[in-house]
């Protein structure tokens, strides 16, 4: 790791302290991520605020300790009595054992260029390593260069790229001819299972809604699905020349935030034709439900066909992991 001079004289790192800190926290995320703030980041903010506003609640977080949800652990920077620093540390499970995510890193803009990100990290990154946990992970958007270069410096490593695609008020899609759409049969689930994985293998998986035990075809899921009330429907494409092949197949269901969550399930050959068959066949048969569709693929992959179908680029996320090891 690169050692540096501690920046500025008069400003210091502290633990973040969750009875003074969320208001100013919130504002500071707001101002720093202005332009990327989307509902689900309102939210967010809302919900610190929320927070810092119910005296019982602030009372009750430090039992609470590293456990409780983002940002009310962390460390923040202050200088000239303002608080213009911060970054949330959130204990995670990776794969059964317990790493750490940093995230909310923002520094105002009038205190950039300092090296009070860099100390940031680096003091997160020996909190981590004094807990012996194997690695701290993060996510970045891959437009952001100035974060990219900061994690890099730090040591971070570059471990996947993900696009999410968010499907948009028009419906352009088209359908290509000789492919039609069936529903599941529970043979499908070997071939099913084989190209969800491959589209989302567990070491990306780990972070997201997704778990492909749970799309199994067996009666015991669905009846548990019934029973708790939770919705999950399958399409398939298969060729409409006599053979039937399979060609891809798509899972939607709804997870919290703004948007409900579809998973596509195809190998590189048949790509393209199949999202061009599904997506809207998708959006059409969901439209009731007034909420939009967001798929979360392999970035560089299928670019056109979600365009081609009115689907437009949310973000991609580079997953960067520094291994403490
Ligand atoms: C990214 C951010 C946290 C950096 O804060 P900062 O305190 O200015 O960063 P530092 O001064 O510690 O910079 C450390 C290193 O990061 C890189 N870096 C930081 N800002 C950079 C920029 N604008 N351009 C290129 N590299 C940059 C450089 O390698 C820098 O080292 P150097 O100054 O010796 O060249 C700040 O710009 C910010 O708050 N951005 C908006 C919020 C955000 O995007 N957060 C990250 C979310 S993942």
């Amino acid at each position: 790791m690169l050692q540096r001079n501690i920046p500025g004289k008069r400003g210091h790192i502290r633990p973040l302290d969750s009875n003074r800190d969320l208001n100013p926290v919130a504002d500071l995320i707001e101002v720093c991520f202005a332009s990327t703030l989307d509902q689900d980041g309102r939210d967010y903010l809302r919900h610190i605020r929320m927070t810092a506003a119910d005296p019982a609640l602030i009372r009750w977080l430090p039992g609470l300790g590293e456990r409780a949800s983002s940002p009310l652990f962390g460390y923040v920077w202050e200088q000239d009595n303002r608080l213009v620093g911060n970054l949330s540390l959130i204990p995670i499970k990776k794969n059964g054992r317990w790493i750490y995510m940093i995230a909310n890193v923002a520094v105002h803009p009038d205190y950039r260029r300092r090296g009070i990100a860099y100390e940031l990290t680096r003091h997160a990154l020996d909190h981590v390593r004094a807990r012996g946990v194997p690695s701290a992970w993060l996510q970045v958007r891959d437009d952001n260069f100035s974060a990219y270069e900061l994690y890099t410096s730090v040591g971070f490593i570059e471990r996947s790229r993900r696009s999410t695609w968010v499907s948009g008020h028009t419906n352009l899609g088209f359908s290509p001819t000789g492919i039609h759409i069936t529903q599941r049969i529970p043979q499908d689930w070997t071939l099913q299972r084989a190209w969800l994985t491959h589209n989302y293998p567990p070491d990306t998986t780990w972070n997201m809604s997704f778990d492909i035990n749970r799309y199994r075809p067996d009666w015991w899921n669905q009846f548990w699905y019934w029973l708790n009330g939770e919705l999950q429907l399958h399409w398939v494409a298969r060729r409409a020349n006599g053979s039937h092949d399979t060609l891809g197949f798509a899972t939607w269901e709804p997870v919290r935030g703004s948007t409900d969550m579809l998973w596509i399930g195809a190998p590189p050959e048949s790509e393209d034709s199949v999202l061009c068959t599904l997506l809207p066949h998708i959006v059409h048969a969901m439209r009731d439900r007034r909420r939009p569709i967001a798929v979360n693929y392999p970035y560089g992959h299928g670019v056109s066909s979600f365009l081609d179908c009115g689907f437009t680029l949310q973000n991609t996320l580079v997953w960067m992991e520094y291994p403490c090891n």
